[in-house]
């Protein structure tokens, strides 16, 4: 089972963390990054599935900003992550 802890939080770095913070995004705060509530966009878990779609380009700009982006294993793993009912 994919977990955030053990899983999904090591994906994200220092940096990264740090910037998206000042924008609300909490990356590395498992209570925002599984909250289930949906916003105009997606009816479920909207916080997660924002960072999805940033990683992978469907929202733009794509992230991490100026890259490296993200692979397909990656991707992947995120997705599983919500897949799994965002586990802890
Ligand atoms: C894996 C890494 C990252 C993820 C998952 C991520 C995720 C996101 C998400 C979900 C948003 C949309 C926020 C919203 O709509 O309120 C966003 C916006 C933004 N992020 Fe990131 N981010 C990452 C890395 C970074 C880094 C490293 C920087 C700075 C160098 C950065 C700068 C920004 C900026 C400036 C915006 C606003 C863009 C706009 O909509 O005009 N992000 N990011």
């Amino acid at each position: 089972m994919v977990s955030f802890a053990g899983d999904i939080l090591p994906l994200f770095g220092k940096l990264e963390i740090g910037c998206m913070r000042k924008h609300g995004v909490l990356l590395d705060d498992y209570a925002y990054m599984s909250d289930s509530h949906g916003d105009g966009i997606f009816g479920t878990h909207a916080n997660a599935r924002h960072v999805y779609a940033r990683l992978t380009g469907q929202e733009r700009p794509r992230m991490p900003l100026n890259g490296p982006y993200w692979d397909d294993a990656r991707l992947q793993k995120f997705k599983d992550w919500m897949d799994g009912e965002f586990a802890a």
